[in-house]
């Protein structure tokens, strides 16, 4: 009788082990997305080169909210961003977030969720250097990255006043090189330009005022052309947006709010 009873348990405790067992490799199974970005471009996507180099940023942050939201394992690839939209194309990414704004010119090739962030561009300085306008930018050795809204913004802003328009593939790169003295200015955003001028005192911004204008540069996160991916992921967005998570990832990583 013991024995037959032990026996009886012996096969119960196989039944509860096996669906133990098979329960954790169905969560193991958990669909993997992949994102693309370009980690040149602090707050937003940056390795951190302190900390074993993981890719850090606003832009992680928010991916891994919306993938948890989503239920999926997020897996981050780096590349240049001059490649991004190509990637998307080929699908070797499920999507890009690379500080990444909606253009009519990437439309074409792309689909993109609601904007999550503002920036607007500007000129990245050192003080010496005494550009203080657009139109001190005259005749003066301009960085932009390759394949960006900053690199179609200085190429609008020399047919009025003409600049030597030099492209780099990273961001971080350029910056270097403008310390180095072998650049007088740079376009990028607020935010970035921030992360620098609040660092080193030699270093000024100033808006990117064109015609008047303030030139916004809205990031959404791109996906290939008729993704399932882009609702999903938009409705993740508005749920951590209204939950407050959004937010907190602002607060924590954007400083010149
Ligand atoms: N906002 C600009 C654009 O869409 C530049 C983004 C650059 N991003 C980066 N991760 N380096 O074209």
């Amino acid at each position: 009788m013991v024995k037959k009873l032990s026996l009886v348990l012996m096969a119960l405790l196989l039944i509860v082990l096996s669906a133990c067992s098979s329960s954790s490799s169905s969560s193991d199974k958990k669909k993997t997305i992949v994102m693309g970005t370009s980690a040149d471009y602090p707050p937003f996507e940056s390795v951190d080169t302190a900390n074993g180099n993981k890719i850090v940023g606003f832009d992680i942050d928010l991916a891994k909210a919306v993938a948890k939201e989503l239920g999926y394992k997020l897996e981050i690839k780096n590349q240049d961003f001059s490649g991004l939209i190509a990637a998307l194309g080929s699908k070797k990414v499920d999507f890009v977030m690379a500080g990444m704004v909606d253009t009519p010119d990437r439309r074409k090739q792309v689909d993109f969720s609601k904007t999550y962030y503002q920036s607007f561009q500007v000129i990245l300085t050192r003080k010496g250097t005494n550009i203080k306008t657009m139109e001190d930018l005259k005749n003066k050795k301009v960085g932009v990255q390759l394949g960006t809204t900053q690199e179609t913004l200085a190429k609008k802003v020399s047919k009025t006043i003409p600049m030597k328009i030099q492209t780099w593939d990273k961001l971080n790169e350029m910056v270097e090189a403008m310390r180095a003295g072998k650049l007088d200015a740079i376009v990028t955003v607020d935010t970035v330009a921030y992360g620098y001028t609040s660092k080193d005192k030699t270093f000024q911004q100033f808006n990117a005022v064109v015609d008047g204008k303030t030139q916004y540069d809205p990031i959404s996160a791109a996906f290939p052309k008729n993704s399932k991916l882009a609702a999903q992921f938009d409705k993740a967005l508005q749920k951590l947006a209204k939950n407050g998570t959004k937010d907190k990832l602002v607060n924590k990583w954007i400083k010149n709010q």
